[in-house]
């Protein structure tokens, strides 16, 4: 037996489920149907338990040779490392081909935020457009497992998409509850493509998280939300393959946006089992980003208090982050402070023109993805971050999944969605800082060299 089947069978064996609450810490079987710890209510992790006798070398090499094989498994780059996965060898893989997304300089990036380089991971360039599809490929496996006939989620517009093609890949049935108008166009195109039921609610995005976990009590019934933890452990090879990329050189500084703040705890689970394993030295920071208006990690982080209080009526125009009471933050917190990272929110406007600059390097994403670039900004100005700090910034979005956003920036068409305060639409208009709108020219080769020429002036202001 090579090396690394050795190591996936003691994963197996000894893997299950744990209550992450110290006061709890209650285990149960890998494959008992929970999202919550029954004991406590406390949030489960799947808790894998290595091999002492592994060989990071030996791991190394298997997971780079798999880069040239053809066998679906390989060509994904979550069951790429399946040795880090709880599941068996003739699991049930449901797979598009997810992962492998790429890792780009972002030299203008890099210098709007006051860095002499800045790393940007495009996880959005997964195979529904966000980086979903990572913790979905395991999630419905696990749905395929359990012998369950409906998975469902609540959503701001990713996980729904992502849930619906792999339900499909899968010939489950979807149903995904979103809030009404809410959820980007695309976003619901795709899940309507996909054949899901689309249930759209009157109320906001915790309005559907709290029903859903009502509905999860039916045992025919699969709930795939990240408060899932089969779903992070998708997830978390993110770590894995970001890692193995940089030919294992551990970044000084990971960023990622918050939301419901599954995404944070992957990764900081991810960095944590690469270093119980030997392969890393260290744990890269890892920083979360939130919107303003939807910031209340943040606020708990900034008030150094142990508890959460949720927003009840989040705002934010990056609409997959508009969440008042996230799932997961405790495993978020854990992992940020674990890693000496930070939590920070930013204004509409810092996101807007930050998404405009990520563009610049020929590189896009949804608003929510841009939080990341308006925070490094922030912790460079602030000095939390050295100019040649060793940053990535993890885009979990596609720019496709929200051209609204896009067109209406460059426009200035972006009005901040602070209803609540009594500044006039006028007020409440963003800047278009680095937009550049379309011009009207009349069809002759004159009127369009001189459109090129404005064009240039106008960029140099930029
Ligand atoms: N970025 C994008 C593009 C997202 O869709 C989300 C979450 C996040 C960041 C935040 O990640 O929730 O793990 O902290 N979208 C969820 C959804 C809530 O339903 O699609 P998180």
């Amino acid at each position: 037996m090579i090396e690394t089947e050795k190591l996936r069978k003691v994963a197996q064996e000894t893997a299950g489920q744990r209550c992450i609450d110290p006061a709890c810490g209650a285990r149960f079987g890998l494959n008992d149907r929970l999202y919550v710890c029954p004991s406590c209510g406390g949030l489960l992790d799947v808790a894998l338990k290595a091999a002492t006798d592994t060989d990071p070398e030996a791991l190394r090499a298997v997971w780079t040779s798999r880069l040239a094989s053809f066998d679906p498994r390989e060509r994904s780059g979550v069951w790429r490392y399946r040795e880090l996965l709880p599941f068996a060898a003739d699991a049930p893989v449901v797979t598009l081909a997810e992962g492998n997304t790429p890792l780009y300089a972002a030299p203008v990036a890099a210098a709007y935020c006051g860095l002499e380089a800045l790393t940007l991971k495009h996880q959005g360039c997964n195979p529904t457009g966000s980086f979903k599809d990572t913790g979905m490929t395991t999630a419905v496996t696990q749905a395929l497992i359990l012998g369950a006939r409906t998975v469902v989620c609540a959503s701001t517009g990713n996980t729904a998409a992502s849930l619906a093609a792999y339900a499909a890949r899968a010939h489950l049935q979807c149903a995904i509850l979103v809030p009404r108008g809410q959820i980007s166009h695309a976003k619901l195109a795709q899940s309507l493509d996909y054949g899901a039921a689309v249930l759209e609610l009157d109320g906001n995005f915790d309005d559907a998280m709290r029903l859903i976990r009502e509905l999860a009590d039916d045992e025919s019934i699969y709930l795939v939300n990240s408060i899932n933890p089969f779903r992070i452990e998708g997830q978390k090879t993110v770590a894995a393959e970001l890692l193995q990329q940089r030919d294992w050189r551990v970044p000084d500084h990971v960023v990622v946006p918050g939301g419901n703040l599954g995404n944070s705890s992957a990764l900081g689970k991810g960095f944590r089992e690469l270093k119980d394993l030997g392969l890393i030295d260290r744990l890269p920071r890892l920083s979360v980003v939130q919107a303003e208006g939807a910031a209340p990690f943040a606020s708990l982080f900034e008030s150094a208090s142990d508890v959460l209080i949720p927003i009840e009526h989040p705002q934010t125009l990056a609409t997959a982050i508009k969440i008042g009471a996230p799932v997961s933050w405790k495993k978020a917190l854990r992992a940020v402070l674990e890693s000496d990272g930070n939590v920070l929110s930013v204004s509409e406007q810092e996101i807007a023109d930050a998404k405009a600059i990520i563009g610049r390097d020929g590189v896009g994403c949804e608003p929510a993805s841009a939080t990341t670039v308006a925070g490094i900004k922030r912790l460079v100005a602030s000095g939390v971050i050295g100019s040649e700090t060793d940053v990535v910034a993890v885009l979990t979005g596609h720019i496709l999944k929200d051209t609204d956003y896009a067109i209406n920036y460059h426009q200035e068409e972006l009005y901040s969605p602070d209803r609540a305060s009594d500044k006039t639409k006028k007020e409440r208009r963003l800047a278009g800082t680095y937009s550049n709108p379309p011009a009207r020219v009349q069809a002759t080769r004159a009127a369009i060299l001189e459109g090129l020429r404005r064009h240039e002036q106008q960029r140099d202001k930029g």
